[in-house]
């Protein structure tokens, strides 16, 4: 998913442009006479990836955006749809304009080349966060494929864990955005939802975004999901992704708890995800579809560099064994956590298990499983670049 801006005033080279790249990205149109003053009021946390100049803009205009952007934000790529002349792609690149491309160009290569773009300014932009030494927090993505098995309960336990460890450095945000319960499993009542942060003034700047935040006693923060599930249709993945990579720069550990199945937020974030936490519960339609899901991360190239298995709700009576669900998953399950009657009770009083360190088989795994995360250190490397290749 990537961040296009369209600078054109022709509706018909926009809806080429949109149609081309499809869903997997966003195109935003601008006025067609911005500057690249206009352009950086728009790269909120640095999310902007492409500004694609249309066949009607003034060379010496996208020539001037061009060198004003590689001046300002160098990790913007601009790229300009004309028609070319070796006079004009010369003038263009000199200027720093990366790629010339006919308006007219065909759907796929027109997404190919823009998609070459966008992987550059992720280049870019990974460079300069190396460079000036800017840390990123670790992303930690707790899925499944089904719901009810437990996502909420890692989630809430592992961050409140981490809390304890890194206070005030950890931040959990409730990706379920219809259905979220991250408050009622936290027994907070925030003042501000993840709505607020995303279409509000707040997504602006990542100073006034903490305000957004509800803090919980362990010393973890919550974004917690909207009030009403409408609310959700009108947040999009390209500003969850936003808000994810904001967070990533001012906390030490971001913890993702998410609505179940790969929707379009779970791949948005996927591509942030440093870890992968795998909830899985002990019943075959759970692993059959934890199976699929890794199936399809892997020919989507979206598999996060580092993941973990947990195998919820284990019992000796449910007819299947470890090694089965291992064997069906093909790699090893890292954490069990066993059935608890403790559990339930714990989501109802809004106090995690790992809070009130309450006696309970379930807390030694939880345990074990804050434990792999901590304390921070480096997230796992990512090769961002074959990533974006590989998605279209
Ligand atoms: N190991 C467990 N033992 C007993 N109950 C559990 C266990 N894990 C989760 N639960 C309970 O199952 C219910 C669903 O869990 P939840 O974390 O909300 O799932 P999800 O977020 O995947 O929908 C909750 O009431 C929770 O307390
Ligand atoms: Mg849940």
């Amino acid at each position: 998913m990537s961040r296009f801006l369209a600078l054109t005033a022709s509706p018909e080279f926009e809806r080429h442009l949109t149609a081309s790249l499809g869903p997997a990205h966003v195109v935003q149109a601008v006025a067609s006479g911005a500057t690249a003053a206009d352009i950086l009021a728009l790269n909120t946390g640095g999310s902007v990836d492409v500004v694609v100049c249309g066949p009607d803009i003034e060379a010496e205009q996208v020539f001037a955006l061009a060198t004003g952007l590689d001046r300002l934000a160098p990790d913007i790529v601009v790229v300009l749809a004309a028609v070319t002349s070796a006079e004009l792609t010369l003038a263009a690149m000199r200027s720093g304009v990366r790629d010339v491309i006919a308006p007219d160009a065909p759907a796929e290569l027109l997404r190919h080349a823009l998609e070459r773009a966008a992987a550059t300014s992720l280049s870019r932009k990974q460079a300069a966060a190396e460079e000036t030494g800017q840390k990123r927090g670790r992303v930690l993505a707790v899925m499944s494929p089904k719901g009810g098995v437990g996502k909420t309960t890692v989630s809430t336990n592992l961050a409140v864990g981490l809390a304890k460890v890194a206070p005030k450095d950890v931040v959990i945000v409730d990706l379920d955005l219809q259905f979220g319960d991250v408050a009622s499993g936290l027994s907070l009542d925030p003042q501000y939802t993840i709505s607020d942060a995303v279409l509000g003034a707040a997504s602006i700047d990542s100073m006034v975004l903490k305000a957004f935040l509800t803090p919980h006693s362990s010393g973890l923060y919550a974004m917690c999901a909207p009030r009403m599930p409408a609310e959700a249709d009108l947040i999009k993945a390209a500003q969850v992704t936003t808000l994810i990579n904001q967070l990533s720069l001012e906390f030490a550990y971001v913890v993702l708890d998410t609505a179940p199945g790969l929707s379009e937020e779970v791949l948005a974030i996927l591509e942030l995800a440093t870890e992968g936490i795998w909830v899985v519960g002990m019943d075959i339609p759970s692993i059959r579809g934890l199976n699929n899901g890794f199936e399809v991360l892997r020919q989507l190239d979206l598999m996060p560099p580092s993941n973990t298995v947990v195998l919820n709700f284990t019992d000796r009576h449910s007819g299947l064994t470890v090694a089965d669900v291992e064997a069906t998953v093909g790699r090893p399950v890292d954490i069990q956590l066993p059935r608890s009657k403790t559990l339930p009770f714990s989501t109802n009083a809004g106090i995690p298990l790992v809070h009130d360190g309450r006696r309970d088989p379930a807390l030694k795994s939880l345990r074990d499983l804050v434990a792999k995360f901590s304390p921070a250190g480096p997230p796992p490397s990512r090769k961002f670049s074959q990533r974006r290749a590989a998605i279209s």
